[in-house]
């Protein structure tokens, strides 16, 4: 194709409104897949379908007549989780344009506003597109004048369509080819990769996305990641129509995939730069390597169940490689790992996939995020897991990763949204109406938030949904790290820390907290041969203390008389249970102890 034929999409949307049906529809439409073939053939793993969310981007080449001649339009993926927002600025990266899909019904959300903003940043050629006009409850004009209001967009340029009936469709893609500008690298140029997406496949190994932004690429050529200075053969090269198909070769301007010898998608790096070996090139702008920023301690449920939990993860991370797995020992769960995500979303979707697909049974320790410490005498360390917080050093200053948060909700939630926010340490950052009172009830202002990212956990999402009758729509970036008065918040048993349960938490906070895990302790823990005395400590302070009085549980004061084989199998039924017993000193906690803590 030439280069003014190929154009490079995606398709931007607040989830649930309507992405992966409108993507299918193009797809049937080109003939890329059959009609009333299975459904979302974009959305590929198990989780997505359950949660309707897209994790991980997938990506499709399409062939499309328009006035007599062909053109070849890439169509790229993007996540649909908010805690990708960097995985979505890479895909977007590799496109000129984006289709700006809006529910006619709905109007603006959250998600919305921040796609926009991204594709915005990199100067994509925007298609705005309001879906579901066949909905009953669609407003699609009030909707296109908030689309004008909000992000500047003539009303008269708003398509309509309805991706279920098939309404509209047929002006989606002539209004790409026309809106959307052709790539613009350079064919004689040095060859030049954005890499934007990989995926394990069991046969293939690493399947690289990329587009080509200069040059062109052939099987045989040996090519350099820019970031690591590593070097592949690339054995194979090809278009995804949506299936792998085998060209030999990309040119300037065209969407595919490189499969090389990499072995681990942590090698292919997304937003990364390749070049041909020895022809360096200037980097592409925005590569960023991963960065965890919630962590959190994963143990198997039964003591000698570390090596099966070991290879669930090794096979799931051979899929995502936004996780950071590290060996890690607790006293009180013993082996295990500290595992960091990109964020509390895509935390609970791994542990999902590990439980679901992977037949995993774990307990997992509280998430937090890495804070830096200032230490006196000028040291600076970073933590990961709060345990590791120094008790007994100077510590001159904690700093904690924030998000710039946009949050969208009707007007008259307004009130308790900033209540929400401030009880969670936030800060308005602005806002901003969406609009005319007049408009539908959804459509309130939009509200941008500097938050702690730590502020997002518990019951943040819960409490947002509930606040705004389900009506609010969150996303977030990454946002600066700020100072707080930060202190580590310990659970004692009889003068002993258990290590699994320490937390970082603000000063203001940690008596409460404290008193909540003692109160929780001492529910769940269950009677003890002895008294237990339950502490809360905040930076080694006593903040909180509940007492366990002593119970001796003799299984076998029913046995009266000599069955001596009936007393036999009691106490091995004790000593059963007492394997899924943790022991802390010379108390022993049972599992359900640690998974309630968690949530308190
Ligand atoms: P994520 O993958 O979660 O980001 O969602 P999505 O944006 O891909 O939305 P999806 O395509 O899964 O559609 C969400 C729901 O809206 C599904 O139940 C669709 O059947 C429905 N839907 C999509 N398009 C239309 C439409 O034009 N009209 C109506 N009535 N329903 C639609």
């Amino acid at each position: 194709f030439p280069q003014d034929k190929v154009r490079n999409f995606s398709i931007i949307a607040h989830v649930d409104h309507g992405k992966s049906t409108l993507a299918d529809r193009l797809l049937e439409l080109t003939g890329a897949i059959r009609k009333g073939g299975q459904a979302q053939y974009l959305d590929k793993l198990q989780v997505e379908r359950e949660r309707g969310i897209t994790v991980k981007a997938q990506t499709a080449s399409l062939v499309y007549r328009h006035r007599g001649e062909d053109y070849l339009l890439n169509l790229i993926d993007t996540p649909g989780h908010v805690d990708f927002s960097y995985e979505v600025s890479r895909s977007l990266a590799a496109c000129q344009g984006a289709l700006l899909l809006v529910d006619a019904a709905q109007g603006v959300q959250a998600q919305t506003v921040a796609n926009f903003f991204l594709a915005f940043d990199q100067d994509l050629a925007i298609v705005p597109v309001l879906n579901k006009v066949d909905l009953p409850s669609a407003e699609p004009d009030k909707v296109a004048e908030q689309m004008q209001q909000v992000f500047d967009i003539p009303e008269e340029n708003c398509l309509r369509t309805s991706a279920k009936s098939g309404l509209g469709l047929e002006d989606v893609l002539p209004a790409v080819i026309k809106r959307v500008p052709p790539p613009r690298g350079d064919p004689e140029g040095d060859p030049r990769l954005l890499l934007f997406d990989a995926y394990h496949d069991a046969f293939r190994g690493v399947v690289c996305l990329v587009e080509v932004v200069d040059g062109s690429i052939r099987t045989g050529d040996r090519v350099t990641a820019a970031s690591s200075g590593d070097t592949y053969d690339v054995s194979e090269v090809g278009v995804l129509v949506p299936e792998a198909r085998s060209t030999g070769q990309l040119c300037t301007g065209q969407v595919g995939y490189v499969i090389t010898g990499i072995k681990n998608t942590r090698a292919a790096r997304v937003g990364d730069t390749w070049h041909l070996y020895k022809r360096p090139v200037e980097r592409l702008p925005g590569f960023k390597p991963s960065k965890s920023m919630v962590f959190a301690g994963i143990y198997p449920t039964g003591g000698g169940e570390f090596d099966a939990l070991a290879a669930a993860m090794d096979r799931l991370c051979l899929t995502d490689a936004s996780i950071g797995v590290k060996r890690e020992n607790s006293d009180a769960l013993g082996a295990g790992f500290r595992c960091g995500f990109l964020g509390l979303l895509h935390m609970e979707v791994f542990l999902q996939r590990l439980e679901q697909e992977h037949g995993a049974s774990v307990i997992t320790t509280a998430p937090t995020v890495p804070y830096a410490l200032d230490l006196y005498g000028g040291e600076r360390m970073e933590i990961q897991n709060p345990s590791q917080f120094p008790l007994g050093v100077k510590v001159l200053g904690v700093w904690e990763p924030t998000v710039a948060a946009t949050i969208t909700l009707p007007s008259e939630y307004l009130g308790a949204l900033m209540q929400l926010c401030q009880d969670r340490r936030g800060e308005l950052t602005e806002h901003t109406h969406l609009g005319p009172g007049r408009l539908l009830l959804r459509r309130g202002p939009y509200v941008w938030y500097a938050l702690p990212l730590a502020e997002l956990g518990g019951d943040f999402y819960d409490e947002l949904k509930s606040l705004s009758s389900g009506y609010a729509s969150f996303d977030y970036a990454e946002g600066p790290t700020r100072r707080a008065s930060l202190v580590r918040l310990d659970l004692m048993l009889n003068g002993l820390p258990v290590d699994a349960l320490a937390r970082v938490v603000h000063r203001d906070k940690a008596q409460q907290v404290g008193r909540a895990m003692c109160a929780a302790m001492r529910d769940k823990l269950g009677r003890q041969m002895f008294e237990v005395a339950i502490q809360a400590t905040a930076s080694g302070k006593v903040v909180a203390r509940e007492t366990l009085k002593a119970f001796r549980k003799n299984v076998t004061a029913k046995c009266y008389g000599g069955d001596v084989s009936r007393k036999r199998k009691l106490l091995e039924r004790q000593k059963e249970g007492k394997k899924r017993m943790r022991r802390v000193g010379s108390v022993d906690v049972p599992q359900e102890v640690f998974h309630a803590l968690m949530r308190v």
